[in-house]
């Protein structure tokens, strides 16, 4: 077993998980996880990870985020909110270097 620090200051894991009923996927978090991954990696200089995540079990309010360290869901993300969503994320950011 090998242990190494995990790189960037926040993780966002968005659910790109599609299973019969509501799910994220079809709700078009795809599309959205692919702008704010290339987003992060370019503007944040990778101080924000964006990952594929399964299913975070919050099916019905799709498409889901979770954000760490603050331990937050972001719930019913539409494509349309990604400004909001990087205004937002910039802010924890911000407040996550400040201690
Ligand atoms: S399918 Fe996205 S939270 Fe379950």
């Amino acid at each position: 077993m090998k242990e190494e620090k995990i790189k960037g200051k926040m993780s966002v894991h968005i659910c790109n998980y599609k299973r019969d009923g509501e799910n994220c996927i079809e709700k078009g978090s795809k599309d959205l996880t692919d702008r704010l991954k290339k987003w992060a990696k370019e503007e944040t200089d990778k101080e924000i990870r964006v990952f594929r995540s399964g299913c975070l079990g919050q099916c019905s309010d799709g498409i889901a985020i979770a954000c760490y360290p603050q331990r937050t869901f972001l719930l019913n993300v539409k494509e349309s909110d990604y400004k909001e969503i990087r205004n937002q994320l910039l802010e924890e950011l911000e407040k996550i270097k400040l201690g």
